[in-house]
């Protein structure tokens, strides 16, 4: 894989968010970000203390000229989500990065927060959305501002678009559905107005992160047997096919730096800060507009059938539009 730092002009002073990133994918690309960036101020918003303490320890030692912030708040909270945004508001005049993996497996029911939203579904998208909402000026103002959400890019897949919120038949997994294809359409549509910000959501494929070792020990009843054996005698071997938590931060790194991934209108310091070297190409996004979903290997996946039927529809308006009216609801309903 291509270094960023071949691939970009190191900046200074880059101002990133990490949601999601006290583990995984997300840990994984925060290392990686500190350790390549040049004096960055980096936020952290997550739910674990605890966690967060080693992990600003080791970002501190990895480079010592970068600012650290640990946000410690339940994310699945919109309003939660507000205070750390107007916080973040309140110290920076932009954002260069914001970086979003959280999420948890699971089968269950539906498992509403106080505000109405399923928890898994808040992680997946509400709560990445809700970010994303809030600190579109702070991105607006940076010269080459970037917005990445790892999930399912190229997954998308039909989805009924008169019940977003899946208040029928509700399943951990259709939640997971629903999350991918609406991250897809929402950032079409948060592009045809923020033309200067690169959206890009991800399909990272297999990666060790521990998350299935995780949800196989949480099992119980009886389910907790099988789930032990395969966790101790099957995973180990299926995780000898994954890519490495190492691995993921570096192409995290890339997509957040790599002169590859161009807003649709860039700005004239953007073009400056993120220029592609000889023999690079530029990826392809879907038709010009600056969002980019891409598979595994970076691949990029514009053309899904469902995508193209649902735009038929004017999906990306609709699922907006329902976004906006969900976050204007939890909002009130939390006060
Ligand atoms: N890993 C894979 O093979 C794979 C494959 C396909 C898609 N993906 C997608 O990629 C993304 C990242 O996956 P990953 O494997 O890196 O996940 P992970 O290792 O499980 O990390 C998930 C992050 O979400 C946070 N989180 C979970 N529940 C939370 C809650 N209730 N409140 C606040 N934070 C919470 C975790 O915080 P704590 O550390 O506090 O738990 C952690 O920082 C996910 O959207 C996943 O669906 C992953």
């Amino acid at each position: 894989m291509q270094s960023s730092k071949s691939q970009s002009k190191r900046r200074d002073g880059l101002v990133a968010v990490f949601i999601g990133a006290t583990s995984g994918i997300g840990l994984g690309t925060l290392k990686q970000f500190a350790k390549q960036s040049s004096s960055p101020q980096i936020y952290i918003a997550g739910c674990s203390e605890s966690a967060a303490a080693s992990i600003l320890k080791e970002l501190e030692s990895l480079n010592p000229k970068g600012t650290y912030v640990f946000q410690e708040t339940e994310i699945t909270l919109l309003k939660n989500v507000d205070k750390v945004c107007e916080e973040i508001k309140s110290k920076e005049e932009k954002v260069d990065l914001l970086f979003m993996s959280p999420a948890y497996i699971t089968l269950g029911e539906r498992n509403d927060t106080i505000e109405g939203i399923d928890i898994s579904y808040a992680l997946t998208y509400y709560t990445r959305l809700r970010f994303t909402y809030n600190l579109l000026p702070l991105l607006n103002a940076s010269s080459a501002p970037r917005v990445i959400s790892i999930l399912g890019g190229g997954l998308e897949s039909e989805i009924d678009l008169q019940d977003l919120e899946i208040r029928n038949n509700f399943k951990a997994q259709k939640a997971m559905k629903y999350s991918t294809t609406q991250t897809t359409l929402a950032f079409e549509e948060l592009a045809n107005s923020n033309p200067s910000i690169t959206f890009i959501h991800k399909y990272p494929g297999f990666v060790n992160t521990g998350a299935i070792g995780r949800f196989l020990g949480s099992q119980k009843g009886l389910f907790a047997k099988p789930a032990t054996f395969f966790k101790w005698f099957l995973l180990p071997i299926v995780n000898l096919m994954a890519v490495s938590v190492d691995e993921a931060g570096e192409r995290g790194l890339f997509l957040a730096t790599s002169a590859r991934y161009p807003p649709r209108n860039p700005t004239s310091g953007g073009v400056e800060a993120t220029v592609l070297p000889k023999g690079a190409e530029v990826a392809e996004d879907i038709e010009g507009s600056g969002v980019y979903i891409l598979g595994p290997s970076d691949d990029s996946k514009r053309f899904t059938p469902a995508l193209a039927a649902l735009r038929l529809q004017g999906a990306s308006k609709i699922v907006w539009e329902c976004t906006l009216s969900v976050f204007d609801r939890a909002v009130g309903a939390s006060g």
